[in-house]
This record gives C-alpha cells, structure tokens and sequence, in this order.
C-alpha cells in the first residue's frame, strides 16, 4: 500500500485525500499553523468546517510535528498557501527529506537579492535544496472534488515519467490526471490567473468580460514566454482552464467586480470583503517591483491598469 502525507488541512489538502483514499492509499493528513483545522480534522466527526463535509474516516489526521517525518511515505503532498512555504521549505530542508513531493500551493515570489520571479518550486530548490519536486495545477474547486465531482487537474514536472507515476496514483474516475513537462509555463499560469480573473471579473456585463478574458490570454502568453515557459502551456488545464473557473466565481473575480464598479481596492475590501484574502492583490504587491523594472509595460496593458488601481491607489480604468 502507498503512503501518503498530505501537508495543510485546508480546504484543498483536505479535498485533496477523497481520491487518494479511493485509490486505496494510506493518507496522513496534518495541519501546521490553524487551530479550527486542528479542531476539526481531530474530531471524531471529521467535519471539515470550510468544505462542509465530513472526511474520509479513513484519513489519518496527526498534530504536525518533526516525528511524522521519521515515517516512510511514498509522497510529500503540500497544500498550504503561499505565506506556508518558507515554513514547509526549511522544514524539509533541516530534516533533509528526500521524499518526492508534490505542491498543489499556487504563487510566485519575488526574490529581492536576486531581483528574480521565483515559481513555488525554484523557490524550494534554490533556497531550501529540495529536489524530486513535482507541482500538480488546474481549475480545482476543493469543495467540488472533496464531492467527488469530475475534475481534471494536470501534473508537472521535467521528468514526465514522475508525473505519471504520481498521477496513476492518485487519478480515480472523477479526477482525471494530465501532464506536462513544463513546470515553470505551469506555476506561472496558475499564479497569473488570480490577477487576470479579477481583470476579467472588473467587466461589467458579459460581452465586456469576454473581450477582456481573450485580451487577458494574449497577455498571459506574453509572459509565460517571457519567463521561459511554453507558449501553448497558456491553453492548458493550468492557463485557460483555471482562468474559466476563478473568473466565473471565487474571490478574486468578485474584487474585479467591485473596482470595475468605480470603488477603489481599500473601499471594496473593507466595505464587501473585510475578512477574505484576495491572492491576485497579494500577487500583483509581489510581484509589482519586477513588473515596474523589467517588463515592456506596452505588452500588457490590462495586468497595467490594475497595478495602478491597486498599488497606486488610482479608480480602475480599462
Ligand atoms: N492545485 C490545485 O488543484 C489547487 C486547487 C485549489 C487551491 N489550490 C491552492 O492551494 C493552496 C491552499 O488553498 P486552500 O483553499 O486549501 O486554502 P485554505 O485557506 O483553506 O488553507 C490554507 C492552508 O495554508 C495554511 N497556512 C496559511 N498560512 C500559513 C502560514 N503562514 N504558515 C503555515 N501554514 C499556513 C493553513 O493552515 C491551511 O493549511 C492555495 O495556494 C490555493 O491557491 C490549489
């Protein structure tokens, strides 16, 4: 039987164990940092309070500490967010795991020593020395999988035949598993996504929201090309695909709404969405000092009009 270690009992690492118990896997589930996760993974119940259903019984939830690592898992699974993975990465890296591992975390990060946009898993290589990392990617909503809803998602990594073996692993009838060798086109896609969903979700009616979903594309393939990924990986599940569903719900396309309807960032964040965190505003303040410096700012006016909405504090205009 494989074994699993899911890091991260959020919504999606929790989701992330209804497959891999259908699969037949032995799932280790743990929870670092949120005490109401803590509180609900460990109760008899299993009711997991943000996707609002019980979990597998059969998921083993156990208090993260260093000693889980001295056990042998066939696969590290991290699902934090992106402020977890400084923690995570000199974790591993202080306990030299060797362990394949697999990141479902979607961000990028600026690297202010090397002025560098690092993806999730140059940043866990370079600074943390892990090695063997795959990174898994695509339109996921974990309250529908954690349903057993049909979802495809797609695995990345250099070497496709690891992909494919964590991919037969995981992959039941109603998660369906795609790969790709293109891990850098594939983290940059599903980072940029958060940012062009809220553009897309700023337009305020349909026909306005498709021309800016289709001028949104252009703009993504200009960058995954400037950052040394695949053109094509653009039309992937991790580009179009996650692009569809974060603009037709979630809460960035819902921030969009409001800054196209004249608010200004603070206004709609204290006014509609006080407690939610928007990851396009975090990515966009991330990545803004590279953006300003480095990028021909003529190739992408939409990503443009919402820095100067959000970091310069100006009504959105496109
Ligand atoms: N790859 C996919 O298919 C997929 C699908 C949906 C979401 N995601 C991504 O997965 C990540 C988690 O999303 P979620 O919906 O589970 O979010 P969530 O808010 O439900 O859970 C966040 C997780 O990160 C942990 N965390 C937060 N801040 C931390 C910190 N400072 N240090 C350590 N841990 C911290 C929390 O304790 C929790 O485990 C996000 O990056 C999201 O974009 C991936």
């Amino acid at each position: 039987m494989k074994k699993i270690l899911v890091i991260g009992g959020g919504a999606m690492g929790s989701a992330f164990t209804v497959p891999c118990i259908d699969n037949k896997i032995s799932v280790t589930l743990t929870e670092p940092y949120n005490k109401i996760f803590i509180r609900d993974l460990s109760s008899k119940k299993k009711f997991h309070s943000s996707l609002k259903i019980r979990l597998p019984q059969s998921v083993k939830f156990e208090e993260y500490s260093k000693n889980l690592f001295y056990q042998k898992f066939d696969l590290i699974v991290i699902a934090l967010s992106l402020s977890g993975i400084d923690f995570i990465g000199k974790e591993l890296d202080k306990l030299k795991i060797k362990t394949p591992i697999l990141v479902l975390t979607k961000g990028l990060k600026y690297d202010r020593k090397e002025k560098k946009i690092l993806t999730i898993s140059e940043q866990l290589k370079k600074n943390y020395n892990i090695q063997n990392i795959s990174v898994l990617k695509g339109p996921c909503l974990a309250k529908e999988l954690a349903r057993k809803k049909k979802t495809n998602v797609i695995i990345a990594n250099t070497n496709i035949n690891v992909a494919k073996k964590i991919g037969k692993f995981i992959s039941t009838k109603y998660y369906q598993i795609e790969f790709s060798k293109d891990i850098i086109g594939i983290e940059f896609c599903s980072a940029l996504k958060n940012i062009y969903s809220m553009v897309i979700g700023s337009g305020q009616g349909l026909n306005i929201s498709s021309q800016l979903f289709q001028k949104s594309l252009i703009e993504m393939k200009y960058l995954i090309k400037f950052f040394n990924g695949k053109e094509e990986t653009v039309l992937s599940l991790a580009g179009v695909g996650d692009l569809y569903v974060s603009a037709l719900g979630g809460r960035n396309s819902k921030m969009g709404n409001y800054l196209g309807k004249g608010y200004s960032f603070k206004e709609a964040k204290q006014k509609f969405m006080p407690k939610d965190t928007v990851e396009g505003e975090q990515l966009l303040r991330e990545i803004a000092p590279f953006v300003q410096k480095k990028i021909d700012k003529k190739k992408i006016p939409l990503m443009m009009s919402l820095f100067n909405t959000i970091i310069k504090k100006k009504r959105l205009k496109i």
